[in-house]
């Protein structure tokens, strides 16, 4: 595997989903792998779960790990070619990526996308340009269009908890005060098209994903209709794709809660987290048995090791 950056990055599945059932079993096993090498991982924007588990995931192959918040750390990156840079930006990306080349063996990075720029965003600037300028395996920990990693191990927790072959899924839209990203919803949709379950995606008119993503997908604007036998409730907030970047609702009644979790099949309920409490699902759902959030963040570590390990052994 000679980069990471997308869902569509994973041609067999299931093959990912043992390795990561075996990795899980036995953490340390593979201790040897990254030895004498390097990652570093380049943050544009926080993180609590994507820097810890992929720092741990690095730890358990015995790859040293770098870490550098590049946005309030690193010089400012032009991006575009050809710029006349006499703005802020003081180095251009193409040094950078060669840069950090000579001194890891993976690079990792997270950049949020702009939510004002479809193009830009849609083109994944930051991580395409050092995908396209580093002479090592680039991974994405989260992108302006997708968060893969994230997916992975929400495959993983599926896989664990599910109770029938074929499960029910349903991605749920759930308010929020501020604009969030398409990438989670986007990682997911494009992740479940590979299982093998029931798959709905519930929102609000107005909050349609790229409809390139959702191609074959049941769409469905009524949530309670959509919830009726899940087994899995996926809540997510994203802002608008058509009216890109906006928050065109806030109907709390989309909150998940009680009244929703009830119509379901004795559903899990997943978040990527961070999760803003009675805002994306209440207090009683998020703290009841029900919840899987937890566990969920747990599969971070061996998602992000099943990537590590996959890159590691095609760099022998
Ligand atoms: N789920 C997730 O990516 O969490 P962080 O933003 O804390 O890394």
């Amino acid at each position: 595997m000679k980069k990471y950056t997308s869902v569509d990055d994973i041609h067999n599945l299931d093959e990912f989903l043992q390795l990561a059932k075996k990795i899980k079993a036995n953490p340390l096993g593979n201790k040897e792998l990254g030895k004498n090498k390097t990652i570093g991982l380049l943050f544009f924007n926080p993180s609590l779960r994507t820097r810890l588990s992929t720092q741990k995931a690095a730890q358990n192959l015995g790859l040293n790990c770098m870490v550098m918040n590049l946005n309030t750390e690193g010089w400012t990156l032009e991006f575009e070619d050809g710029a006349v840079m006499d703005g802020s930006a003081s180095e251009h990306v193409k040094e950078a990526a060669q840069v950090v080349s000579q001194y890891c063996d993976i690079i990792a990075i997270r950049s949020f996308p702009t939510l004002t720029d479809k193009e830009k965003d849609e083109a994944e600037t930051v991580i395409s340009s050092f995908v396209k300028y580093a002479s090592v395996p680039v991974i994405s920990l989260e992108g302006a269009t997708e968060h893969p990693l994230q997916a992975l191990a929400d495959a993983l927790t599926i896989e664990e908890y599910k109770t029938s072959p074929k499960p029910k899924v349903v991605l749920s839209w759930a308010p929020h005060p501020k604009a969030l990203p398409q990438s989670v919803p986007n990682s997911f949709v494009k992740m479940m098209k590979k299982m093998n379950v029931d798959f709905i995606v519930t929102h609000p008119e107005g909050y349609e994903l790229n409809p390139k993503v959702t191609e074959g997908v049941r769409i469905e604007y009524n949530q309670e209709e959509a919830f009726k036998n899940a087994d899995f409730i996926y809540a997510k907030n994203w802002s608008s794709y058509k009216d890109y970047g906006k928050v065109v609702n806030r109907d709390s009644g989309w909150t998940v809660g009680k009244r929703q979790m009830d119509v379901t099949n004795n559903a899990k309920f997943m978040h990527c987290l961070p999760v803003r409490r009675n805002m994306i699902v209440t207090d009683e759902i998020l703290d009841s048995d029900a919840s899987i959030v937890i566990p969920e963040a747990h599969n971070r570590v061996y998602s992000a090791q099943v990537i590590l390990t996959k890159i590691l052994e095609s760099l022998k």
